[in-house]
């Protein structure tokens, strides 16, 4: 078995699992969502604080595992580098203390493996990773050969509903409350601009619509019913930002099976446009289950178990946090 630890955000989070099944065995999240809220974002001295409380209380109940225990895998990148470091730090604790390999994993490959938990993984496979922290494409055709084909130049997919959220007062994280908020706004009220529309770049950007919106709201002022259509009009361009910019590289590059992984991709107009998009080319579509969308510490041993198998260790001594992804 494999215990994995993640703490590269507001999420403090350990998971069991077998190695020879990919079999979830244990798995605890205590998210810190409600403490950020009133801040409008997250706060990493108060996240890296409540992670050293959290972590040790999980990691508490796992001890009827530490036996069975073959290696411990642990967030190391990318993320704030107060909170990676708490997890990292527990990581390296746990093997000296049960003689066991470290392996550090990457906080993205754990997305694209949120697919595989409990699954066996389907590769070759093009990817749109939506996250807090990051937009991008991907082309994996195994663990070790992953491309970033187009990434964000500036705010990310779920940042921009985390900003958007903020300026309605709405607290954090800012995903769900906008997708309920648009559900019942007019998706055309509000003509933004779909970012990067002209540009040949496949890349994407939403500092420009994010500024837009906050005009729109600064405009609206106290008449919340505006908000709907906001909210409605912003998620609209949002996704069809995404949506243009997949069909311009799906003309040299068509997809046979596609994913969207990240916390953003449980959003439901996103899957809704995203299947729209694959029927023309046939292609298939996988989803994370819901509750592996946001960050988990499932999909990071899962990521550990292949890595396991193909002796992918870190060493003890070496192994470091790296705030910026290398992907
Ligand atoms: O993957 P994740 O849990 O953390 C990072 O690695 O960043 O993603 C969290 C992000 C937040 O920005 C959150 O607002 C966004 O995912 N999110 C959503 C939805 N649910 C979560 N964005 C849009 N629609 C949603 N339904
Ligand atoms: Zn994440």
């Amino acid at each position: 078995m494999i215990l994995s630890i993640e703490s590269s955000c507001d999420d403090s989070a350990i998971a069991i699992t077998e190695i020879e099944s990919n079999k979830l065995l244990f798995h605890k999240k205590i998210s810190q969502e409600i403490e950020h809220s009133v801040y409008g974002g997250v706060v990493p001295e108060l996240a890296a604080r409540l992670h050293a409380e959290a972590l040790p209380k999980i990691l508490a109940e796992c001890e009827p595992y530490f036996d069975r225990l073959k290696a411990v895998a642990v967030t190391s990148s990318p993320g704030l580098a107060v909170t990676l470091v708490e997890g990292v730090t527990m990581a390296k604790a746990v093997s000296v203390a049960l003689s066991i390999p470290i392996i550090g994993v990457n906080h993205l490959i754990g997305h694209i493996y949120s697919l595989f938990i409990e699954r066996e993984v389907v590769f070759p496979l093009t990817l749109l990773l939506v996250s807090g922290g990051h937009t991008q494409v991907m082309e994996i055709k195994s663990l070790r050969e992953i491309d970033t084909v187009a990434k964000s130049m500036d705010d990310s997919f779920g940042e921009s509903f985390d900003k958007v959220a903020k300026m309605m007062g709405l607290g954090y994280p800012g995903g769900l409350p906008i997708q309920e908020l648009a559900k019942n706004g007019n998706r055309e009220a509000y003509k933004f601009t779909v970012p990067l529309y002209q540009s040949p770049l496949i890349a994407f950007s939403y500092s420009g619509l994010k500024n837009a919106v906050r005009l729109a709201i600064e405009d609206a002022g106290d008449d919340k019913e505006k908000y709907k259509d906001i909210a409605a009009s912003f998620e609209h361009i949002a996704v069809k930002h995404l949506i243009v910019k997949l069909q311009k590289y799906f003309k040299t590059h068509p997809p046979k099976t596609f994913a969207i992984v990240g916390g953003a991709s449980a959003n439901l107009y996103l899957r809704s446009q995203i299947e729209k998009l694959l029927k023309s080319y046939h292609a298939k579509l996988l989803l994370s289950k819901l509750q592996y969308c946001s960050d988990n510490a499932a999909m990071i041993g899962r990521v550990a178990v292949d890595m396991y198998k193909s002796r992918m260790f870190s060493s003890l001594e070496e192994l470091d946090i790296s705030p910026k992804s290398k992907l």
